[in-house]
């Protein structure tokens, strides 16, 4: 048995914060963050939208797109980085909104940017061994909560927003394989390092970073990691339709398209509407290239991510 996606949706909230307003905040430009990231605009959630409220519209739309009923949903898997609370997880939290409370196992993933390939990895094993018939997988963030608006080196990156996944049973594959990694003595160089430590927050909660050792690892392991998913399935670079990679920064995804030899016209890019969405970038930018008819049945799809931790992996997927 296989696991196979028959649904996916997307969310981003209404406010866009474009490089322009960001010029108005911090000492920057919209040429310094087009050239070195590819952005150009990010939506910012309402102070009142939470991650579980994006999650929810996301998973509704891919509910719509896979042609189930809500009920049908038996598993609810969140992958975020930005939580609505300590707990319960965020997971528990939508399956309340969707009205499917007490129907499914409800858990969230903390891969960072890499979360939802984690998370779908995951969902993939629930479902192919038959635990779980329709899972909902879901990636969604408000970054905005945690950068410091003062600090340009980190705040013109990051956006909000929300994807999802219906991911179902199937006699023919859908996922072909997964490829998970994570290497923790890389922890330092991206991290929210906040603790709470007897009732109080102890350290910074806002996003940190060495952006050039980030860009250098993040290019090494993405090659890396969509080489094994090839690799394993007797696949070449030539054989990709489509790389949907982790939208962090725009010569990220090109350095390892073009290492990996794949032309840009097979690259799925969001990244210069939606900045860096963490967890929720892949799957919004595959609910496009799949909503917009770029992603047709039958081709190689390449899911890649990498994030704090460090963590990163690939999913090879037939759709
Ligand atoms: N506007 C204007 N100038 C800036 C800004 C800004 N927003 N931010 C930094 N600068 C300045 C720096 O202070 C520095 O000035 P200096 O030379 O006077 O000291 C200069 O620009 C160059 O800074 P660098 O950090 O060397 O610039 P770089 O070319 O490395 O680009 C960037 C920085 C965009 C962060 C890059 O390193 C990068 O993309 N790294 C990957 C980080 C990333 O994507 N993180 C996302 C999370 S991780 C993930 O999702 C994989």
């Amino acid at each position: 048995m296989y696991s196979r996606i028959i649904g996916t949706g997307g969310y981003l909230p209404e406010k866009i914060l474009t490089n322009q307003d960001l010029e108005s905040m911090v000492d920057t430009s919209d040429e310094w963050i087009q050239t070195r990231t590819g952005i150009k605009q990010r939506h910012i959630a309402a102070p009142d939208q939470t991650t579980s409220d994006l999650a929810l519209i996301a998973s509704q739309n891919a509910i719509k797109a896979a042609n189930i009923s809500v009920s049908d949903i038996d598993l609810v898997i969140v992958a975020t980085t930005t939580p609505d609370m300590i707990f319960p997880s965020t997971a528990c939290i939508l399956q309340n909104k969707l009205g499917i409370a007490g129907n499914s196992p409800a858990f969230d993933i903390q891969a960072v940017c890499s979360g939802f390939i984690y998370a779908l990895a995951t969902a993939d094993m629930f479902v192919s061994s038959g635990k779980a018939r329709n899972a909902l997988i879901v990636g969604s963030e408000v970054c905005s909560r945690i950068l410091d608006w003062n600090d340009r080196t980190t705040c013109v990156l990051f956006g909000d927003g929300a994807g999802a996944v219906v991911l179902t049973q199937s006699d023919t594959p859908g996922i072909l394989s997964s490829h998970l990694h994570a290497d923790g003595s890389y922890s330092q160089i991206l991290a929210a390092p906040a603790s709470i430590q007897s009732g109080k927050m102890e350290g910074t909660p806002f996003i940190t970073m060495e952006g050039g050792t980030v860009f250098k690892f993040a290019v090494r392991v993405l090659e890396e990691a969509v080489l094994e998913a090839l690799n394993s399935n007797h696949l070449q670079p030539a054989d990709v339709d489509w790389l949907v990679p982790h939208q962090a920064n725009i010569r990220i995804i090109a350095s390892t398209a073009k290492k990996l030899g794949i032309p840009q016209e097979k690259v799925v890019a969001t990244v210069a509407q939606h900045g860096n969405t963490s967890a929720a970038s892949v799957p919004l930018a595959l609910d496009q290239a799949v909503s917009d008819g770029r992603i047709q049945p039958g081709q190689n799809v390449v899911l890649e991510g990498v994030g704090g931790g460090f963590t990163w992996g690939s999913i090879l997927l037939r759709w």
